[in-house]
């Protein structure tokens, strides 16, 4: 069963009420140039995020999502096009105002988690407080109280080594959340998880998004991840090739979409 309920009917994204855009780009392109070969990562998307939105982006390897997610996110500057978040440019920022930018209104969530090794459970969730200017006193009991809320309270103490890989992504998420940012990205966040811890992370994730009103844009390989988002966006060599709204429904959920590229529906078919 979907977490949500209807935000939009159709393909192109309709604001909930009173809902404003936190997310837009118009036609962003990406090339890398490896030297030998162009990559066209993207061609030309078009994107926009209501606040408070869950989106996921799916698609087969290689079409684009990472590359889609972090330039989005200001990691990786676009060959082309501009990316507004909270109607700020983001590449118009210097490099030093980008960096608080993202901190104060960004977090990440990676299928590898990324922790640190060498720093506990704690340490690692403090961590982005601390590299934004917050006091150490301040930033501690920030993470604690995002320990404690993702039930991770025994664990505080322990290095990620010594916790399972569900509680790992916990702690991620823990660490995503404790400067209370408004996005929350997350590149295949439940892709090294069974299925049980991938049901946990996604009621966190769907928890959040509803108590706490985060907006997140998460990329999936999992249609079942997906089918929890109020809209699902499939990419196809660089480009949006399909979008669906997602409704709850008494036998589970429905799938409102504009036009399927019948390409688009064979790989969906074929679990990629
Ligand atoms: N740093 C890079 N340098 C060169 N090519 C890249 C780089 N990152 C991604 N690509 C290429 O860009 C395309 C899109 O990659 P990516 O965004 O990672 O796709 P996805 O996340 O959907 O699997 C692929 O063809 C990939 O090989
Ligand atoms: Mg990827």
């Amino acid at each position: 069963m979907a977490e949500h309920d209807r935000l939009q009917t159709s393909g192109s994204a309709t604001a909930p009420a009173g809902s404003e855009i936190i997310i837009s780009t118009t036609n962003l392109h990406k090339t890398y140039d490896t030297g030998e070969v162009q990559v066209h990562a993207l061609r030309g998307i078009d994107f926009q995020v209501y606040s408070g939105e869950m989106v996921a982006v799916m698609g087969p390897s290689g079409s684009g999502k990472t590359t889609l997610l972090n330039c989005l996110s200001g990691i990786d500057e676009p060959t082309e096009g501009e990316v507004l978040i909270r109607e700020q440019a983001l590449y118009k920022m210097r490099d030093n105002s980008r960096t608080d930018f993202r901190a104060q209104n960004m977090g990440f969530i990676f299928q590898t988690f990324n922790l640190l090794p060498v720093l506990t459970v704690v340490e690692n969730v403090e961590l982005p407080a601390l590299v934004a200017g917050v006091k150490p006193g301040e930033a501690r009991k920030r993470a604690l109280h995002w320990v404690e809320a993702l039930g991770l309270a025994d664990q505080t103490g322990k290095r990620p080594a010594e916790i399972s890989g569900g509680q790992q992504q916990r702690v991620a998420i823990a660490r995503s959340l404790v400067n209370d940012p408004a996005i929350i990205w997350c590149d295949e966040p439940t892709g090294n998880l069974d299925s049980e811890n991938q049901k946990q992370v996604m009621d966190v994730l769907c928890g959040l998004n509803r108590d706490h009103g985060q907006t997140f844009v998460l990329v999936t390989h999992s249609e079942e991840v997906g089918e929890r988002a109020h809209r699902i966006v499939r990419m196809r060599d660089g480009l949006i090739a399909q979008e669906c709204g997602v409704t709850s429904t008494d036998d589970g959920v429905e799938l409102d979409c504009d036009d399927e590229p019948d390409s688009v529906a064979a790989d969906a078919d074929s679990g990629r």
